[in-house]
């Protein structure tokens, strides 16, 4: 696991944008693996840029996103649907409908969307590049706390500290999904490069209790340590935090 400070939210986001741009040229038909949340948000504003001036063309791409909230349909504002569609895909004419996947949400059979989904993943075939953030209880993609390394694209049901991280972009509390889709550690595992960000004060335990390097299912991210090719981008008040607490 590589952790690289690239000093803030700016160039942290330029260098994975940079990074997609790259796998895209080089392999037009590359499996992206996407993410969402507040720290994807510059990712994708810098990405669709750079994807337009280079005049790419991703009618093969194939994408897909962690999770989606159970119960939000696609149109939903909050779903991860509408999101993925604001900050990247309507940013670009040539990405293929056909090849972006995202859980359906309000799936009339939720436990069977998600065995339909992680069966897709199988045929899609691993993540070229697999893009993560991180939960301030270190979850990654909606795997909570005690999620098994063994587990699959299935219905999690979200803590307490996540909804309540979740609930600025919701009017109330009450309005957050209790519960998502969300593709599984084993799956995620699959990728074959996985970059994972995390900027800010909020994110400095999740990040700490990471690199300390203990490999536990109480802390979701840990399995990370298990996979070859990790980056862990972070800014620099994360890092001054680790040097002066001695995590790194
Ligand atoms: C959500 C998403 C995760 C994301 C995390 C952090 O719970 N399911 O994929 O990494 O939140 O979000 P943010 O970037 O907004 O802090």
């Amino acid at each position: 696991m590589n952790v690289i400070n690239l000093k803030n939210r700016t160039v942290g986001s330029q260098y994975v944008a940079t990074e997609i741009l790259k796998q895209v040229i080089s392999k037009p038909n590359a499996v992206l693996g996407l993410a969402t949340g507040n720290t994807m948000i510059e990712v994708y504003k810098t990405l669709a840029a750079l994807l337009n001036v280079n005049q790419i063309d991703l009618s093969n791409v194939v994408t897909f996103n962690l999770d989606e909230y159970v119960g939000l349909s696609a149109e939903h504002n909050q779903s991860y649907r509408v999101y993925m569609n604001a900050h990247l895909f309507n940013h670009n004419q040539t990405w293929n409908n056909k090849n972006i996947y995202l859980p359906v949400g309000d799936a009339p059979n939720i436990e069977l969307e998600s065995e339909l989904y992680e069966q897709r993943l199988g045929e899609i075939g691993s993540a070229d590049i697999q893009i993560l953030g991180i939960g301030e209880n270190g979850h990654i993609g909606f795997n909570e706390p005690y999620s098994s390394f063994e587990s699959v694209t299935r219905v999690v049901d979200l803590t307490p500290s996540t909804i309540n991280a979740n609930s600025q972009h919701f009017e109330n509390i009450e309005d957050v999904p209790k519960q998502a889709i969300s593709m599984g550690l084993s799956s995620i595992m699959k990728a074959k490069r996985i970059i994972l960000l995390a900027f800010g004060k909020n994110k400095q335990q999740a990040i700490k209790a990471l690199l300390e390097g203990e490999v536990s299912e109480a802390l979701p991210a840990s399995i990370l340590h298990k996979h070859p090719n990790v980056e862990v981008i972070i800014d620099d008040e994360i890092f001054t935090s680790l040097i002066e607490d001695g995590t790194l």
